[in-house]
């Protein structure tokens, strides 16, 4: 269906309908686990959008996406770009939690990814962020996240994406801040976007 005419109302409508047969999905096992599915949180007609893994404890527990501590590193990120946390949107490859925060199966990887693109599809953000290697493989089908990582892709031969390392990676590697600061940077070139200043 052609969404690109969608007024701002209307795809929040169409997203809060997707949100809502998500919540009953039961098309992989994760389901069976989750406390609450993690859809999405921001705002449906961002420029920019970041796509993760999946809900780790926190975000199953709330129901959000990157509210643990890899989301604060996210949300420091975001306002370093120059944009308020709202202003983007923030979604994951699947919706429900892992157990023990493994990283989901191919195969609920791609039972979920429908998700996903009817979200894209909705939002239609000028760049997609797609963070860590699980988010490389649901978006472009391609692995590799140091090789990836810096160089723009297409999402479906459409939408740039910037792939980069995950914010959890970050807090064990603090030292590679520096890679992603500069892969954030060419996005923020792309959309024409001053840094925030400091605070
Ligand atoms: N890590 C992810 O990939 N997604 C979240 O929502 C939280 C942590």
């Amino acid at each position: 269906p052609d969404t690109t005419t969608l007024g701002a109302d209307e795809r929040k409508l169409r997203l809060a309908q997707i949100e809502q047969v998500a919540a009953s999905c039961t098309r992989c096992a994760l389901h069976q686990g989750r406390t609450n599915p993690v859809f999405a949180r921001g705002s449906a007609t961002a420029e920019l959008m970041f796509v993760g893994e999946g809900p780790g404890a926190d975000e199953d527990a709330q129901g959000l996406p990157f509210v643990g501590k890899a989301g604060q590193l996210l949300d420091k990120m975001i306002v370093a770009m120059g944009y308020e946390v709202d202003d983007v949107y923030i979604a994951n490859i699947v919706k429900c939690r892992p157990p023990e925060n493994r990283k989901p199966e191919p195969s609920e990887a791609a039972m979920c990814l429908g998700y996903l693109q009817e979200q894209i599809a909705l939002v239609r953000p000028k760049a997609i962020v797609a963070l860590g290697a699980t988010a490389c493989e649901g978006l472009l089908g391609a692995s590799g996240i140091t090789r990836l990582r810096g160089t723009w892709r297409l999402y479906r031969g459409e939408i740039p994406v910037m792939p980069t390392f995950h914010p959890a990676y970050l807090l064990r590697k603090p030292e590679d801040k520096r890679l992603v600061w500069s892969d954030l940077q060419q996005v923020m070139q792309r959309l024409g976007k001053t840094p925030a200043p400091k605070r």
